[in-house]
């Protein structure tokens, strides 16, 4: 993958991260897909490989969270036993992971910081992840490169991202983005150019140590035309985002060309 211009770069609302408000956990927010459309499948497919394919415990284990906005994944990992550092550039996404960790009663400790450069000694971690986030950073090569420091000999990288194919491009882009009579979110929150195709993120992992040991594609449990449908009438207002979230779950699959998640292991 080539490394991502200014021009390319600047068309991305990172931005939008740092809204003065809950975008998180807020039901009426599209964000909040996260935790009930996209939680149970990555998260599900994280601890059933973590605990019986690599046979660890969650307990007593440290996690990194990279790019962990509001916590709603962080929190599912310190539930299940890990500690939990989560890091995130956006302050406001910060305090609000903050908020919400101290009323779900959980000790997460969460800081500002970007992916490049993370503050933590070489091989801290037992468990670092980074999901929807490696297609939002300035420097992809940087942060896998950050990531695999941090993380001890023999641990474990999760991660899921988006591929760059014309399925994705029509689907994340043009139906979830752009075409106002579908969108679910507002323009400029994803870019095609970032999108990163699994052989790109196979070698630059193994470039910084990490072996990929699987891949798994990420797909809604509708088929196209009734996802097509949920769709418009959620534009339409018809539906809310919670009531879109009931419907349209993620489940694993071997389909990559769309979202994909996996996990690696450093050497
Ligand atoms: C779509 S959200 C994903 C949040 C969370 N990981 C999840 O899946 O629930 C993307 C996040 O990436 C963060 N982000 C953007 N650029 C980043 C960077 N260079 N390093 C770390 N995080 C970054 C944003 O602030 C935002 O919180």
């Amino acid at each position: 993958m080539q490394t991502i211009s200014n021009d390319i770069y600047n068309r991305i609302d990172n931005q939008f991260y740092n809204a003065e408000k809950d975008i998180w956990w807020n039901e009426n927010e599209f964000l909040s897909l996260l935790k009930t459309s996209f939680n149970p499948c990555r998260f599900g497919y994280f601890l059933k490989h973590y605990t019986g394919i690599l046979k660890q415990s969650a307990k007593g284990k440290t996690a990194l969270d990279v790019g962990c906005g509001g916590g709603v994944l962080a929190e599912e990992f310190a539930a299940a036993g890990f500690t939990v550092t989560g890091i995130d550039p956006s302050e406001n996404s910060i305090k609000t992971a903050i908020n919400h960790a101290k009323k779900s009663g959980l000790s997460i400790h969460y800081e500002t910081g970007t992916a490049e450069q993370l503050p933590y000694p070489d091989n801290s971690f037992d468990v670092v992840y980074c999901c929807d986030v490696l297609e939002h950073v300035r420097d992809l090569n940087k942060s896998i490169a950050e990531i695999s420091r941090v993380l001890k000999p023999g641990g474990v990288f999760f991660f899921d991202t988006i591929n760059r194919t014309f399925l994705s491009k029509l689907i994340i882009i043009k139906i979830w983005q752009e075409w106002k009579s579908t969108a679910l979110v507002q323009p400029g929150l994803h870019v095609y150019e970032m999108f990163i195709k699994p052989a790109e993120l196979k070698e630059l992992c193994f470039a910084y140590g990490m072996e990929i040991k699987q891949l798994k594609g990420m797909s809604p449990n509708v088929n196209p035309i009734k996802l097509v449908g949920l769709l418009r009438q959620r534009a339409k207002g018809k539906l809310t985002y919670a009531e879109f979230g009931k419907k349209v779950k993620m489940k694993e699959s071997n389909d990559l060309n769309v979202g994909y998640m996996g996990y690696a292991v450093k050497q």
